[in-house]
């Protein structure tokens, strides 16, 4: 018989306590410090220990209180979203160019940006003329990817640094897999609505999408296994977590049944994660990743999203295709930019990541709340939003508005915006706007938010025979 992990034989012990009762609801459990002194493991193994617990729906993490037992745990939230049957659409032979700047991209302020300790550690890596001036491993320079491989085994998710490809950017890396697991042509299966820079790369690659609609809980996992089934998608590309634009997280148990399924019916997941890391109150969510067994999950992120999106460093852990996915890698480009490889490993390896990344989620949490409260009191009832758990950007549904008209009038005084056209091949998400909060809430932004809201009030924003059928005034 094999031996369990001791990570499973302590949380078997909890589970049986929680199931007899032992705990209530909500009840805090030891400290990671005094589950490893107590039972005599490593602080690894503790975190093992509740990184699966939590997995299985027993307790929940709060990174500044601890950790609690949770009965009902569902971090999928209760995000709206239309329901259709799925089926195959082309994409644009042409991506249209996308507005970058402001509330139109997911992107933080400079402001919150670590850049002094950042800047310390390239000054530090660039003291080394051996480092700078020959090629480095076309794969990655190992030291970043052993920091990475550290910092995420933090978080429970346990992963090798010979398992990581260190990419030019998360999109990069999605690209790459792309390449690898379809081909001109095949279909792959997106959720709807989808970032619009995926959609982008699959219009470039020529492959047809399939967008699956969400429900309560999230993708939803029946079409996407009938597709699966049916051999109808060559591959499924999704965020798991804090997707953009909805903000909606899967559940763990969804992360289980999609990696189970993608091994059931050898179907390539590709899994845009670069939000991840931005999870405003509690542990970092696991990735679907986490839960693959043979290698069908190809896990691609970045620091784009978290850190610095000028650094264009991801990275992808092929799974299964790593050999072929290495191969594509190497001929292509001989590696990443080394320097700047090699500071971020410092950055990471010196433990200012972690704790950036700490205060910087604190921030995003108060500035997320402040950019609601701004937009509720401008516009009271006629936004409908959820308060997304984590990530950067806001999905607001403004019923009876125009948005593209809004984005183009908007676009006339320089406030950017992204109108929910872009997120679909479908027509479903024309009265939608998505809004990055990654900049702080200045007086600037203040003024574009109040710009927006009277923007939407000018007639040609209201689309004919809606509201104004509704109130009786003819628009001008
Ligand atoms: C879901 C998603 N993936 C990838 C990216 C881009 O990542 P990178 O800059 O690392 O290529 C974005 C940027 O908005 C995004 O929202």
């Amino acid at each position: 018989m094999t031996k369990q992990a001791k990570y499973k034989v302590l949380a078997g012990q909890f589970i049986g306590a929680i199931e007899a009762g032992e705990y209530q609801n909500g009840q805090s459990l030891p400290s990671l410090r005094q589950l490893s002194a107590l039972n005599q493991v490593s602080m690894t193994t503790a975190m093992a220990c509740y990184r699966h617990l939590e997995s299985l729906g027993f307790i929940t993490a709060d990174p500044k209180r601890g950790f609690f037992v949770s009965l009902e745990y569902n971090p999928a939230g209760d995000i709206k979203h239309a329901q259709f049957t799925a089926k195959v659409s082309p994409l644009p032979a042409t991506p249209p160019s996308r507005l970058r700047s402001g509330l139109a991209t997911a992107q933080l302020d400079p402001a919150l940006i670590d850049t002094q300790t950042l800047r310390a550690s390239l000054a530090r890596t660039m003291r080394s003329n051996q480092l700078l001036f020959n090629y480095g491993d076309p794969l990655g320079e190992i030291s970043l990817r052993q920091a990475l491989s550290n910092h995420m085994k933090t978080q429970g998710f346990t992963l090798n640094a010979q398992d990581l490809i260190i990419t030019q950017g998360c999109l990069d890396a999605v690209k790459t897999a792309l390449e690898l697991t379809t081909k001109e042509g095949d279909v792959v299966a997106v959720p709807s609505p989808c970032y619009s820079g995926l959609l982008d790369i699959l219009s470039v690659m020529g492959r047809y999408v399939m967008e699956i609609p969400s429900n309560l809980d999230g993708i939803d996992l029946v079409q996407l296994e009938r597709a699966m089934a049916g051999q109808q998608i060559a591959a499924c590309l999704l965020s798991a977590n804090f997707q953009n634009p909805t903000g909606h997280c899967l559940s763990i148990q969804q992360k289980q049944a999609l990696a189970d399924m993608a091994r059931r019916y050898q179907t390539p997941v590709i899994e845009d994660d670069v939000y991840r890391e931005l999870s405003h109150d509690s542990m970092p969510p696991l990735p679907v990743k986490h839960f693959d067994k043979d290698g069908w999950i190809l896990w691609c992120s970045s620091i784009s999203k978290t850190l610095a999106p000028g650094f264009r460093l991801g990275w992808c852990a092929p799974g299964r295709f790593y050999d072929r996915y290495s191969d594509l890698v190497r001929v292509r480009s001989l590696g990443c930019n080394r320097p700047l490889q090699l500071a971020l490993a410092d950055y990471i390896g010196r433990g200012h990541y972690t704790r950036y990344l700490k205060k910087l989620n604190r921030t995003l949490a108060l500035q997320c709340n402040q950019y609601i409260q701004t937009l509720t009191s401008l516009l009271g009832a006629s936004i409908q939003l959820n308060r997304p758990k984590g990530g950067l950007v806001l999905w607001l549904e403004l019923p009876d508005v125009d948005t593209r008209q809004l984005q183009a009038q908007l676009k006339n005084e320089h406030i950017y915006i992204l109108c929910g056209d872009a997120f679909s091949t479908t027509d479903l998400y024309q009265s939608y706007v998505r809004l990055n909060f990654g900049q702080c809430l200045s007086a600037e932004v203040e003024s574009q938010l109040i710009r927006f809201a009277q923007v939407i009030e000018h007639p040609l924003c209201q689309k004919p025979g809606e509201k104004y059928a509704k109130t009786g005034t003819k628009p001008a």
